[in-house]
């Protein structure tokens, strides 16, 4: 019987359908690593005989359009139906050129940006032979001793909105075949952030409520942009392992978004469903990803050898089987591979393009910077300076600069902040020493390190974590700096506080840190989370004032490891803080606001906003509310200003929290110079779900709230009549 598993007339991929064996089904639904194995246990040593027996259709982690090639080969000429091998590999953040870390560039809070990089990952991916990229990653991350906060937008799911559709539009640039488009994967689906206690493939038992209105909306966003691909996490939600989690996977994303892609799994986490303890063997695991809508199974060979017992079984059906096929065959043929395999790859990526790409990887990486402190007219650094002492491990660690995932890029083709401070002031001496290792209990002339204070005009202190300590399995309990840096950093601010030398620290982490002593004592502190490729010329750039930083940070900076988790969008109690009132919604030793607020960022500049005003004053649901504010910077140097729009519903039926974000705009103004930002809102974007989940715009007062960040005191605010 011929099938249609897509309806219609009889087409390429059902005549394959058709014509292939269980195992050649089974091999289109299987994905195993071509070379190396990262994060999980290796099975084929060598894919080749695999291909060629059409048992496995693709494959991550095969690197270059040499290796690519040489396997497509032989799925196409020595396996019996020549089905291309889809190739995925993680392009996070850059491929060979790498730009700043996902969390990085969030901070620019520029959607066109995140959307460039995309565009330009996928076009070097492309040229390395891939077609799908794991990314984006746009789980919503609360609590920073998650390591994985360092892959996504941060913590707020409007946010997370606007970067996933950026992302998903860069990678694959609304034409999948392109030969530089690959299909982009959302991840990690859905809820993976709030792991128990912060702990990387832990539980996640949180509110259907919070499901729904935090952590979907970025992969709801993702469809709607088109994405080809959407990859469950490994958590289990409330006992129910997201890889077969049919109410999400089939329920919500397959029926009621209408998602007709493909569902990949991660790593071996269709093997994973036994140790969750939700299934007794392979056949039952595969059985349960399967049934729950999981196309591709990655790493755990669970399809291809669960699956014909699991038909034997009864546990699921051929039709099933031919279903899954057909989105992989389906999501081949929009790729192009069946009509040109060898696209990508076909071309060597223009040297031309190198250039430019670092360049841009160097302003994005400056543009990312946050700055949180400055003080004392500690930086710029004057043009007058005749010696800069640099010390901290990471001065000179042009291997870190990449973070966690460095992808393909060449760690040692990064810039360190060294190199990039000797580029930019080829005028000034600029004398370094470590002072102490990255972790562990070395020290490394802490002396020497200490000494230099008295030799030099002003001090820049690189500290921080190491790029393994974020990312995937790099949770943290302490978020303070590893090894022996504070002892360090204490014994520099010392002598620089004797001396009356200036101390300005860079700060790189794939995560807020705990860092209040610091941020005290310093004159500046700037984070640098982890900047790529160009990291030392991005930093220089900042330092020496030829870029005004511009960044924000797209997470909560907390004060100390009990406050998390730590987000600007909390639920207004029934006993708010009150200082003076004991039985209150507060702590014994700590108080309630964070070190830094979301959207905290200084610029060279000094920004005064004024004059808020939103018209119509009244709007129906259908109708846009325009949002304007002026600003004015009253410093002396020129600089972008970032605005963000905030909403408040005071009184719904369901509590709303005391601020969600609604929009961002920036300016850049000269000094001196007032401007008028436009910010439009949408008034649907006031609905939120209801007693019962479903969508409601209830008519009332809403505050319209805007200013430089979530710090309710510095909002200009004014209010709107929903009707
Ligand atoms: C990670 C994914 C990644 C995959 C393939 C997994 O361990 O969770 O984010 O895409 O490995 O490298």
């Amino acid at each position: 019987m011929a099938v249609r598993a897509g309806g219609g007339k009889v087409s390429r991929i059902d005549t394959l359908i058709n014509a292939m064996t269980l195992p050649e089904k089974l091999g289109q639904l299987t994905m195993a690593s071509g070379s190396y194995a990262l994060t999980g246990p290796l099975h084929f040593a060598d894919p080749s005989d695999a291909i060629r027996a059409g048992t496995l259709g693709n494959l991550l982690n095969v690197v270059g359009a040499t290796e690519v090639h040489a396997l497509q080969h032989i799925a196409i000429e020595e396996s019996r139906l020549g089905v291309p091998l889809l190739i995925g590999f993680d392009v996070l953040h850059g491929h060979r050129t790498l730009f700043p870390v996902p969390l990085a560039e969030t901070s620019l809070f520029d959607p066109a940006i995140w959307e460039l990089t995309a565009r330009e990952a996928a076009a070097e991916a492309c040229a390395d032979g891939i077609s799908m990229a794991f990314a984006p990653m746009v789980d919503v991350a609360r609590d920073p001793r998650w390591g994985r906060g360092i892959e996504g937008p941060g913590e707020d799911p409007w946010l997370a909105q606007r970067f996933s559709q950026a992302k998903v539009r860069g990678f694959q640039s609304g034409n999948l075949a392109a030969g530089t488009s690959v299909a982009a994967v959302a991840k990690h689906y859905c809820a993976y952030g709030p792991v128990m206690a912060g702990r990387e493939y832990a539980s996640v038992d949180i509110s259907e409520r919070t499901v729904h209105e935090v952590h979907l909306p970025p992969f709801a966003t993702a469809v709607a942009a088109g994405v080809a691909a959407i990859m469950p996490a490994f958590h289990d939600l409330a006992g129910v392992p997201m890889t077969a989690h049919v109410a999400l996977l089939r329920q919500w994303l397959r029926d009621h978004l209408g998602f007709d892609g493909v569902v990949v799994s991660d790593y071996n986490a269709i093997g994973g469903l036994i140790l969750h303890g939700v299934a007794a063997d392979l056949s039952e695991a595969a059985a349960l990803a399967l049934n729950a809508g999981v196309d591709i199974d990655m790493m755990a060979g669970a399809y291809l050898s669960g699956l014909p017992g699991a038909l034997e079984r009864g546990l699921v059906q051929l039709a099933q089987i031919n279903t899954a096929v057909y989105r992989v065959l389906t999501l081949k043929e929009r790729l192009g591979l069946f009509d040109d395999p060898y696209r990508r790859g076909a071309t060597k990526e223009a040297a031309a393009m190198l250039g430019p790409r670092r360049a841009l990887a160097r302003s994005i990486g400056a543009r990312a910077i946050v700055m949180l402190k400055n003080e004392r007219a500690a930086l710029p650094l004057a043009q007058s300076l005749r010696r800069v002492g640099l010390m901290g491990p990471l001065a000179d660690a042009a291997e870190q600069m990449g973070g966690p995932w460095p992808a393909a890029g060449n760690t040692e083709a990064h810039v360190s902040v060294l190199a990039g401070l000797l580029s930019a002031l080829p005028q000034t001496e600029v004398r370094h020493a470590a002072g102490v290792a990255l972790g562990g209990d070395g020290a490394v002339d802490a002396q020497g390190a200490l000494d230099l204070c008295a030799q030099v005009d002003v001090i820049v202190l690189c500290l921080g974590e190491a790029a393994l300590m974020s990312g995937e399995a790099a949770c943290r309990t302490h978020l303070g700096l590893p090894g022996r840096q504070r002892e360090f950093a204490e014994a520099v601010l010392e002598r620089a506080g004797a001396l009356g030398k200036r101390v300005i620290v860079m700060l790189f982490s794939g995560r807020p840190l705990v860092v209040p002593w610091l941020v005290e004592r310093a004159d500046a502190v700037l984070a640098c989370w982890f900047l790529g490729s160009e990291a030392g010329n991005a930093v220089a750039d900042v330092l020496t004032g030829r870029v005004s930083p511009s960044g924000r940070t797209p997470v909560t900076w907390p004060r100390c490891e009990g406050q998390i988790p730590i987000f600007f969008g909390q639920r207004p109690s029934g006993r708010p803080a009150n200082p003076a009132d004991s039985f209150t919604s507060r702590y014994l030793e700590a108080p309630n606001e964070p070190l830094f607020a979301f959207g905290h960022g200084l610029t060279y500049g000094s920004f005064v906003f004024s004059n808020l005003r939103a018209t119509p004053r009244c709007a129906r649901r259908e109708e846009t509310i325009d949002v304007h504010v002026d600003v004015l910077n009253e410093g002396t140097l020129a600089a972008e200003e970032t605005v963000f729009l905030f909403a408040h519903d005071r009184v719904a039926s369901v509590a709303r929290p005391l601020l969600e974000l609604r929009g961002f705009a920036k300016i850049f103004l000269q000094p001196g110079e007032q401007g008028t930002v436009n910010l439009r809102l949408p008034a649907a974007e006031l609905c939120f779900l209801g007693g019962d989940l479903t969508v409601v715009f209830e008519p009332g007062e809403v505050e319209i709230l805007v200013g430089p960040c979530a710090e309710r005191a510095r909002l200009l605010h004014t209010s709107v009549q929903l009707l």
